[in-house]
């Protein structure tokens, strides 16, 4: 999804069934577009090869991207339906 506060790209991966995880999809590396590997579990850069872990907030499992990605607030709605908090 689009954040609609950034306007960046946005990836929202559920952890189990009751829990959610969103990040800004901007690699912080180069500014590439992550995304979501299920075969590793991993958020993974196209780019030059960035993992993040979706687990662990964000966090680098491998390089070149040194900083983990920016998280973000999403929340289930009554309808079921997933919504990004400003
Ligand atoms: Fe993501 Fe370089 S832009 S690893």
């Amino acid at each position: 999804y689009r954040d609609p506060a950034s306007g960046n790209p946005a990836v929202v991966v559920g952890l189990s069934p009751n829990t959610l995880a969103a990040f800004d999809a901007v690699c912080p590396h180069a500014g590439c577009a992550v995304i979501y590997s299920a075969g590793q579990r991993l958020l993974v850069c196209p780019c030059h090869g960035a993992m993040f872990d979706p687990t662990k907030a964000g966090a680098v499992v491998r390089g070149p991207a040194r900083r983990p990605l920016s998280p973000l607030t999403v929340s289930v709605g009554p309808d079921g339906k997933i919504y990004a908090i400003a």
